[in-house]
């Protein structure tokens, strides 16, 4: 089983990633970065994901905004919290530290050959990288969702993730670690759709539940948005990457995250030329089996669902 570490800013696709890493691998840690929503909201739902699945993995504080940019967050997407939609149970775990970028240095040097899934901003990694450039050959691949080959999401070329901290991008995209992109052109192909979330919901249990009411919330920000109530399930395509390789196809390309434009920064150019004029840096993944994807991400919550009945304990000490 491979073995992963998982940085994330949840939101409701990175609590289905979450649950999709500790079914299919062995999630040996989490650390969470300001995205979604504020650091201290996504750091109470990468929690209450772990106590609504069972999931007995530490989360570490990392970075409340990015390198240079200023904050930024999605609450037109995922809401205020990152989480709105679902009545929540009170929160029963703490965090394990606030030191998530040493964390992470210290568990890539203890041991060679796990992976690195971001599915947030890239903050918490690119300042792991530059405190300690021998992680990138330490690590099996990073595996992230970020950027698109197309059209973006929060700008018309900009995905969130690469969006808010593209010099943090840039540090990951040129670090030499072996990178497996999960950009929009691909995550878009796993629809998230009133079905879905009915699938979701009929698993049971106070996780799946969660996950559905999350899922309808933010479908209906989608159609107050004026769009169709059809969204894309992006962070478990990432973590899918590694943990199911044959789901997600690739190919090797030349990608660079732009800096400077006045109307293009945060864009993620892949170069996809037939004849090579650029090194390919990542593997592009571009082509999903979402039939596939589909069946493994219920799977994962309705084996998850059966660990927790997802309420606090009154003896456990509650902090954010
Ligand atoms: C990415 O941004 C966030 O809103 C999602 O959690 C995902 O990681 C998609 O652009
Ligand atoms: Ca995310």
């Amino acid at each position: 089983m491979v073995r992963l570490l998982v940085d994330c800013d949840p939101g409701h696709d990175d609590a289905v990633a979450l649950v999709v890493a500790s079914h299919f691998g062995e999630l040996v840690g989490i650390t969470t970065v300001g995205g979604n929503a504020p650091l201290a909201d996504v750091t109470t739902n990468a929690l209450l994901t772990c106590q609504l699945f069972g999931i007995d993995v530490d989360v570490h504080v990392g970075a409340e905004r990015p390198l240079v940019a200023p904050p930024r967050h999605a609450p037109e997407v995922h809401g205020v919290s990152g989480f709105e939609g679902p009545a929540l149970p009170p929160l029963a775990r703490a965090a394990a530290s606030t030191e998530a970028v040493e964390y992470l240095i210290e568990t890539i040097r203890s041991e060679e050959g796990l992976w690195l899934v971001p599915i947030g901003p890239l903050t918490n990694v690119a300042l792991a990288f530059r405190q300690a450039p021998d992680l990138p050959s330490r690590l099996a691949g990073v595996s992230f969702m970020g950027g698109s080959a197309g059209a973006g999401n929060h700008t018309a070329v900009g995905e969130f993730n690469m969006l808010v901290d593209p010099e943090a991008g840039s540090v990951v995209l040129g670090s030499g670690a072996r990178l497996h992109m999960a950009g929009l052109d691909l995550t878009r192909q796993f629809v998230i759709d009133d079905a879905l979330a009915a699938d979701v919901r009929a698993i049971g249990g106070p996780g799946p539940v969660a996950i559905a009411d999350l899922m309808v919330s933010y479908l209906d920000q989608l159609e107050r948005l004026g769009g169709p109530r059809l969204g894309g399930l992006h962070d478990p395509c990432a973590v899918l990457a590694v943990t199911h390789p044959e789901v997600v196809a690739s190919q090797a390309r030349h990608v660079s995250v732009e800096l400077t434009g006045s109307i293009t920064r945060g864009m993620t150019v892949v170069d996809r030329r037939s004849a090579r004029t650029s090194e390919p840096n990542v593997f592009h993944g571009h082509t999903l089996d979402h039939p596939m994807a589909r069946s493994l991400v219920l799977e994962a919550l309705a084996a998850a669902s059966g660990r927790s009945d997802g309420r606090s304990d009154p003896g456990d000490g509650v902090v954010r």
